[in-house]
């Protein structure tokens, strides 16, 4: 009896704070290392910057890699037992992420599915992010134990899709489709990331990943394709020493992430 009323209040703190956000948008993939956390951040950025106010919020209970992006890792949020205050990233841009909770973000998180469904409800209730315009969530691969959380506690959610263009990414993008379509939870658009590497020295372009499957799986899911990504050296970089592709020189992947987040803010007012 008792723990249905805790479920229960939990379940009103999340209502209540989810109630502040006008649009909740997950960032997810079928296959991993295919930059989803680097689509979120950069949507984020992007978006904050424009002056919409956005959460990013960081559901990589395994591996949270949004804090580095950011240049924020070793910075510690605040809580006073009843709320936890997400860190100001930049104007108009709250973050809040396992790597800035907890003891020691370098050691693993040794949990099975019960304990991270917990957390992640906690975080949906717990973090005070106040009036958002977008809350960018970021997943980690597949359909686990925090996608199916978050899109069982969030009503409305929806998602942007991310995948490299080969066929072995689309299969599991295609699931990733699969269990939205069965989740309710509307996929905005696609990004095809990692496409195309283009030579430093002679500027011949290379498919490494192939090309084109990521607008072939927009097309097939009746989902905006919002657009290309390149593979860039420059945006490991940029990563590893948290900033965003926006702090780059102007060029291919700075304009075509500043063209993914005008699409995406097309498809997602
Ligand atoms: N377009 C790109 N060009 C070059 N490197 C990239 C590109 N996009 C992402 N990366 C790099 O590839 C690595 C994986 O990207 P990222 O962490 O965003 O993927 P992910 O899908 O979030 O991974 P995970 O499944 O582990 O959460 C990172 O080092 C990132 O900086
Ligand atoms: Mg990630």
């Amino acid at each position: 009896m008792q723990l249905n009323e805790e479920l229960k209040k939990q379940e009103q703190e999340i209502t209540s704070r989810m109630a502040l956000v006008r649009n909740k948008v997950l960032v997810m993939s079928g296959k991993g290392g295919v930059g989803k956390s680097t689509v979120a951040v950069n949507l984020a950025a992007a978006m904050a910057a424009s002056g919409k106010k956005i959460g990013l919020l960081d559901i990589d209970l395994h591996g949270p890699n949004v804090a580095r992006m950011l240049g924020i890792a070793g910075r510690r949020l605040e809580s006073d037992g009843e709320s936890i205050q997400p860190y100001a990233a930049a104007p108009n841009l709250a973050v809040c992420s396992m790597a800035l909770l907890g003891a020691d973000p370098s050691m693993a998180l040794i949990w099975r599915g019960p304990r991270k469904t917990s957390a992640i409800k906690e975080l949906l209730g717990g973090v005070n992010w106040g009036e958002l315009d977008y809350l960018f969530i970021d997943s980690p691969p597949g359909t686990g134990d925090e996608s199916l959380t978050a899109a069982q506690a969030m009503p409305g959610l929806a998602a942007v899709l991310v995948t490299t263009p080969q066929e072995v990414a689309l299969d599991d993008a295609r699931r990733s489709a699969s269990f939205a379509a069965s989740m309710k939870v509307k996929i905005l658009g696609v990004v095809e990331n990692m496409s195309g590497f283009v030579c430093p020295g002679c500027g011949l372009e290379t498919p490494i990943f192939s090309s084109g499957g990521g607008e072939k799986l927009a097309a097939e899911l009746g989902a905006a394709f919002l657009g290309r990504l390149p593979l860039d050296p420059k945006a490991v970089m940029f990563a590893d020493s948290g900033r965003t592709l926006f702090d780059m020189e102007s060029g291919r992947t700075r304009d075509a992430a500043r063209a993914i987040a005008e699409k995406f803010a097309g498809v997602c007012p």
